[in-house]
């Protein structure tokens, strides 16, 4: 099929690849010029296990193409992907202005019957208002479908999130566009990983509620890691405990330092906006959002109960990206501790596999280290805020006997407590 891919980042990319590689003709569109130039060249502009070499290998046998002219891809598309950002707005509403842009774009370039299927998260009522600019801007009446289809990847996963999805969720209003739909996605449907259909509001809430659960988990866990610590339990046998209840599950239950990256967090507020106004409760959305944000502010309050003092003191900070196998740094914990950290008269050395480059357009006055073991050099505390697999096995022997003072706190529990005691760290984690 021919298929037109507007905004070309972590989804649309890994979108836009995935379907070249099941043999579609894919259009990637994107306004910011660098990271076309980029792509043209067949590199990747982020940190994606895999995506690189599925983008080169499509590009060189043809199904892929990349441009900042939006007319002709649109033109040439059946169906047309919009997969923008939708950041949050001061209000922590999602912003859908690039949504919106992208809808008078193809109202104007517009040349016979689309099916226009909204692949970011956006809120309810977002594509009345997208099929509205649609036919605002056409030069003539064409006939179109808008359909929702919400991403459920994992960055750091994408390629295996979008090949074996737990599902897939359609959301259309007319047969047309599920047939279509369904026909493009047929190759990925298994017995247990269905193509739900469904209309568009339900598709939209769908993805909506699934984040706010996950997110709904992970604070309650957050909430409870701090009554654990004062009674003495450990939140990870309380949530091994839990998960076997089957109406429970294992997943997500992990106490830390707080959840990040572009989706949990605006989604979370988005979901609990769109409560307000229509006018029902948004109590438990915002408790999420809230138990969040002090779990992050947490982390120094928590280093301080070993150093009192962190005037002067040199503080390593392992992992800066929000989660592992990716260099995205939206709303990354790291950018809620290192700046307490300077607040309170501490320098910071970070190290991180992936994002430094990024972090450091984001916190140019820090120093980076290019291995962890540098970081750790003559550090007066280590914390370790995402749990990237190069930490799990380090040898902390030398570690800890280059530091000036052996202290780690273990933002994610990755470590033994008894095992790091033994070592001879003074050694903090969450909720144990
Ligand atoms: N990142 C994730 O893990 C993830 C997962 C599921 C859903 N989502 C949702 O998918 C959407 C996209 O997220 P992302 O992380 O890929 O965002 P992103 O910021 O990585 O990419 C968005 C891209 O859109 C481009 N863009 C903006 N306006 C444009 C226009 N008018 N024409 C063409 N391109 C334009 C930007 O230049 C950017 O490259 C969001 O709504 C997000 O909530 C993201």
């Amino acid at each position: 099929m021919k298929i037109a891919m507007i905004g070309t980042g972590y989804v649309g990319l890994t979108t836009g690849a995935c379907f070249a590689n099941l043999g579609n003709d894919v259009m990637c569109v994107d306004v910011d010029e660098s990271k076309i130039a980029t792509l043209k060249e067949g590199k990747v502009p982020f940190f994606e296990p895999g995506l690189s070499e599925m983008v080169s290998q499509n590009i060189e046998q043809g199904r892929l193409t990349f441009t900042t002219n939006a007319a002709p891809a649109i033109q040439a598309a059946e169906i047309i992907f919009i997969a923008v950002g939708t950041p949050s707005d001061e209000d922590g509403r999602a912003d859908v202005q690039y949504v919106l842009n992208v809808a008078e774009e193809i109202g104007k370039a517009m040349n016979g019957f689309k099916v226009i299927v909204i692949k970011s998260t956006v809120p309810l009522g977002t594509s009345r208002k997208v099929e509205t600019l649609i036919k605002q801007h056409q030069q003539q009446p064409h006939e179109f479908e808008i359909a929702s289809n919400p991403e459920f990847l994992r960055e750091g996963e994408a390629i295996n999130d979008f090949m074996i999805p737990d599902r897939i969720v359609i959301g259309t209003e007319t047969e047309r566009a599920k047939n279509l739909l369904t026909h493009l996605y047929k190759p990925l449907e298994r017995p247990n990983r269905p193509i739900l259909s469904t209309n568009i509001e339900s598709a939209v809430m769908i993805k909506y509620a699934s984040n706010a659960m996950l997110s709904a988990r992970i604070s309650f866990m957050n909430e409870l890691a701090h009554l654990c610590e004062k009674v003495g339990a450990d939140i990870k046998d309380v949530a091994t405990g839990m998960g076997y209840d089957t109406r429970i599950g294992p997943r997500f239950l992990q106490a830390g330092a707080g959840y990040g990256g572009s989706c949990f967090p605006k989604d979370v507020r988005a979901l609990a906006a769109t409560l307000q106004d229509y006018g029902c409760n948004n109590v438990l959305m915002q408790a999420i959002e809230n138990v969040n944000i002090k779990q992050k502010e947490s982390i120094v309050p928590k280093l301080k109960e070993e150093l009192p003092s962190l005037q002067g003191k040199r503080i390593a900070i392992w992992g800066l990206a929000f989660k592992p196998k990716t260099d995205d740094m939206r709303e990354a914990t790291s950018l809620t501790v290192i700046p307490a950290l300077l607040k309170e008269g501490a320098s910071v050395i970070g190290f991180d596999p992936e994002a430094e480059e990024i972090a450091k357009k984001l916190m140019p006055t820090i120093e980076y280290a290019p291995n962890p073991y540098e970081a750790a050099m003559d550090a007066d505390a280590i914390v370790l805020l995402t749990e990237w697999d190069v930490f799990r096995q380090i040898d902390l022997q030398r570690v800890k006997n280059s530091m000036k003072q052996p202290i780690l706190l273990d933002g994610r529990n990755i470590y033994d407590p008894a095992e790091l005691q033994k070592l001879g760290f003074r050694y903090q984690s969450i909720g144990r």
